[in-house]
């Protein structure tokens, strides 16, 4: 039996039982009223428990309250890793490891690898050759490394927007230059738009970056929609870079496609880059990889690009440690997070709750994107604007970020404390939008939700 700080998997559920029960005498069993307590639905981790991430240089946390102070922090919502603690097989990996007291050079070992092609094949049912497959310190190195050798010299790289705010600078670390293909919203779903992207591949266009889950809006890309971009983007000569990095939070009733597994001509004209950075929050041991059955696309980036597929010795074990044991982990947090979810979407939805804020569940991730363009009408007005622009520049802050959705993100961290991240840096399609991460524990999800509504209750 799986044993978790103090606790238990039997009495977990013994827990489970009592909620349970309580909660069909009180004859309910909406995400609100589960929202009171969930007890056990984490088969046997507590993702309930508020673990402090303070004192550790988090981005999330230490980054809030350095610059707000910790008494305005309420709930940091905004870099997007998990709040939970680690899977308990990962720490006893890493603490073996760190008892060899040596951490010279290393390579890569057959176990790393032979766990990546197992959990490709156990999780998405795909095959992926060992040979196909590079390691890489994060995501991006590798993406930036594939443009790098693909595209011309300050050649053109797609975005379909609204996507990770990250995309840019990688792009243009890669000495390349972003072309925005907006996506349309309809009946609340992202979609793709594929006319407007044909009349965006040119000459100087030479890789798309595909985001599957979309961060931040969640969709979970069909086969069919995979096909159409891809049929368009072989005719034009495109290579598909496919960011797979949110796949295993994909919400009830949604699945997950891996671009390589839509046909062969796909796979052959496409890279995928996975990270278990994001599934297990592992995000600051550096470890990452990428995949390809196209030799040429692989040169491309490991000789054109330069990629440097070095390994960080704690990352890998995090990594095929996780990749072995961590499936049903895993399982268990995407179940949670799809809790969170519907909490949020029926708290969202009640009436008179968060005034000028819509949203709709999302297919897949842990990121929530609220529709706030009904707040930001009254918090980002040009007087506000000025206010904020001053006190920003007094503070010696000269960024982008002072847009109207940084208005607001400012507005809603002073006001109740909750920090999320302004749309503003997902490209077209973004005004008004603001990203909640909502891999938290519940009663984390319920403050801030009730702290934010008082304070827009208070604005009449
Ligand atoms: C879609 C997507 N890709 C890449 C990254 C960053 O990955 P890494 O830190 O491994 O480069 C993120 C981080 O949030 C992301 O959401």
């Amino acid at each position: 039996m799986k044993k978790f700080k103090g606790t238990n998997r039997r009495n977990f559920m013994k827990g489970a039982a009592g909620v349970t029960a309580l909660l069909s005498a009180a004859g309910t069993s909406s995400a609100l009223a589960m929202g009171q307590s969930r007890g056990g639905s984490s088969k046997g981790y507590d993702f309930d428990e508020i673990y402090s991430r303070i004192g550790v240089n988090s981005v999330k946390w230490d980054n809030a309250i350095r610059r707000y102070g910790k008494d305005k922090i309420t709930v940091p919502m905004g870099i997007a890793d998990l709040d939970f603690r680690q899977h308990p097989a990962v720490v006893k990996a890493l603490q073996n490891r760190a008892t060899y007291d040596n951490y010279g050079y290393e390579t890569l070992p057959s176990s790393y690898y032979d766990a990546i092609v197992n959990w490709n094949k156990d999780r998405y049912g795909i095959e992926v050759k060992r040979e196909w497959i590079r390691n890489s310190a994060a995501l991006k190195p590798g993406m930036i490394s594939s443009m790098r050798g693909l595209n011309p010299a300050k050649g053109k790289v797609i975005l379909q927007t609204p996507t990770y705010s990250g995309f840019k600078g990688a792009v243009s670390k890669a000495g390349m230059r972003v072309e925005m293909n907006p996506m349309k919203k309809i009946d609340g779903r992202w979609h793709m738009d594929l006319e407007d992207l044909a009349e965006r591949l040119d000459y100087e266009t030479k890789c798309l970056i595909l985001c599957n889950p979309n961060n931040p809006s969640g969709e979970c890309w069909t086969a069919d929609e995979l096909r159409a971009l891809g049929d368009l983007c072989i005719s034009r000569g495109v290579t598909v870079l496919a960011d797979e990095i949110h796949c295993d939070y994909v919400n009830k009733g949604h699945k997950f496609v891996p671009y390589s597994s839509i046909g062969e001509k796909y796979a052959e004209t496409s890279i995928t880059y996975r990270s278990p950075s994001k599934t297990f929050g592992h995000a600051n041991l550096k470890v990452a990889y990428f995949y390809t059955q196209n030799q040429d696309l692989m040169d491309a980036t490991m000789i054109g690009g330069g990629h440097d597929a070095g390994c960080n010795a704690f990352g890998l074990i995090a990594c095929q440690t996780a990749f072995e044991e961590g499936a049903e982990w895993v399982d268990d947090v995407a179940e949670y997070v799809d809790s969170n979810f519907d909490y949020l979407v029926e708290y969202v939805n009640t009436a008179g709750n968060l005034s000028g804020i819509e949203y709709s569940k999302p297919e897949g991730t842990y990121l929530a994107w609220l529709d706030c363009n009904g707040l930001m009408e009254k918090v980002s007005g040009p007087e506000q604007m000025r206010a904020y622009h001053d006190a920003q520049r007094d503070a010696g802050r000269r960024h982008s970020g002072l847009t109207r959705e940084g208005c607001m993100g400012e507005w809603i961290v002073q006001n109740s404390g909750v920090q999320l991240n302004s749309g503003s840096s997902y490209g077209i399609g973004s005004d008004g939008f603001m990203r909640m991460n909502v891999a938290v524990p519940l009663s984390s999800l319920k403050t801030a939700l009730d702290s934010l509504n008082t304070a827009i209750k208070k604005l009449g």
